[in-house]
């Protein structure tokens, strides 16, 4: 049961919660966060490892039935193991997820599979060692490889693998992305390069769905499958293969009428839209011994505030929104 505290003014029910732990990353990726001139959160203005706790028992005891962690990198927080574990002991939570660069999961993936994670979902956006440096601005690829792999052995199936299409840039990889995850237990999501303050976005480097797709088959041949009405993605099978190609069109055709998703940034910030740029403390309500009851009604006024859905492309970029490393996507 859903409580009316995540139901927005469009009726639109909010049960998947994107939890950032961290707005620092080991890679500096073109489209997500600028070279130079990142200042970071001071650690004491970060939530801490019970305060994420008791936000997630909070959320879950709402009704959120989903949960994904971000960052920046999630992985580069110490208590991950114990963040998922306490999750994973919420009653009404059937996923616990993360979004990561698989950098470290190597040496992750199995316990973070035991803690009780229970889906993966990695960025890489290209399969070439000198572009993966070009984008990611460090030269990690066969480390991120391998992380997969350690993904796929710990027994993450499907493990999700999110492409950002960028003209010029990686547009050239898409039929290679679907040789290279063909025979491997690994979805294949596209994604639409969306602008955000200082990280170099164009119209001239958007690539659209359509344009993606019409390329895609004239090697394979998809076939439309049916997804959530909440999903970002639009899915279709791939003759001869077990895996999902996936579509993000947040730009083309935005999704924005099925949203069903809230944010909670690393500093402790709810975030109703991705590109909204209002956003409410939790942090300073419990700091200042607030109740749950506190938490309910700031949490109740973010998601009456916001927006039923984004501003058109060229418009997102004059926003005063925060970068996606600190946002987590
Ligand atoms: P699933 O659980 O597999 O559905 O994951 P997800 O698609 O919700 O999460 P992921 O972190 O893989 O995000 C995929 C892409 O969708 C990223 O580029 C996100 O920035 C984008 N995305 C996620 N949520 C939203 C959203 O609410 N609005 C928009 N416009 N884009 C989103
Ligand atoms: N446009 C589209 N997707 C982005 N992501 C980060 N920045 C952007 C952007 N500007 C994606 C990452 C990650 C997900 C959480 O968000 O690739 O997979
Ligand atoms: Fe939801 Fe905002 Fe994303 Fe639209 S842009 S899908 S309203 S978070």
């Amino acid at each position: 049961m859903i409580s009316p505290v995540l139901i927005d003014r469009f009726g639109r029910k909010h049960t998947y919660l994107r939890l950032s732990l961290t707005d620092r990353c080991n890679l500096r990726c073109t489209y997500c966060m600028p070279e130079f001139g990142m200042k970071f959160t001071r650690p004491d203005h970060l939530l801490t490892t019970p305060e994420i706790l008791r936000l997630g028992k909070l959320f879950v005891g709402l009704g959120v039935n989903k949960i994904r962690l971000t960052g920046g990198e999630p992985t580069l927080h110490k208590d991950l193991p114990e963040i998922v574990a306490g999750l994973s002991e919420l009653d009404g939570l059937k996923n616990i997820t993360m979004t990561t660069n698989a950098l470290k999961l190597q040496d992750m993936a199995q316990d973070l599979k035991m803690a009780g994670l229970t889906g993966i979902t990695v960025s890489l956006d290209s399969l070439k060692p000198e572009k993966f440096n070009q984008i990611a601005r460090r030269n990690r690829l066969d480390q991120a490889l391998t992380g997969i792999d350690a993904a796929i052995n710990a027994g993450f199936n499907p493990v999700k693998i999110n492409v950002v299409i960028m003209a010029n840039i990686n547009e050239d990889e898409l039929l290679d992305f679907l040789q290279w995850g063909y025979y491997k237990p690994v979805d294949i999501r596209f994604i639409e390069y969306m602008p955000f303050p200082d990280t170099g976005w164009s119209e001239a480097g958007f690539l659209p769905y359509a344009e993606m797709r019409r390329r895609i088959e004239t090697e394979y041949t998809l076939s439309k499958v049916d997804s959530d009405p909440s999903a970002v993605g639009k899915s279709f099978s791939v003759e001869g293969s077990q895996i999902l190609v996936s579509f993000v069109t947040s730009m083309s055709e935005s999704f924005c009428g099925d949203c069903n998703r809230l944010r909670i940034t690393a500093d402790g910030n709810i975030k109703a839209c991705l590109f909204d740029d209002t956003e409410k403390t939790l942090r300073d309500v419990m700091r200042d011994g607030g109740t749950n009851d506190d938490l309910k009604t700031v949490i109740q006024q973010a998601l009456q505030s916001k927006p039923y859905e984004h501003e058109p492309m060229d418009d997102l970029l004059k926003k005063d929104n925060r970068r996606m490393v600190a946002i987590g996507g």
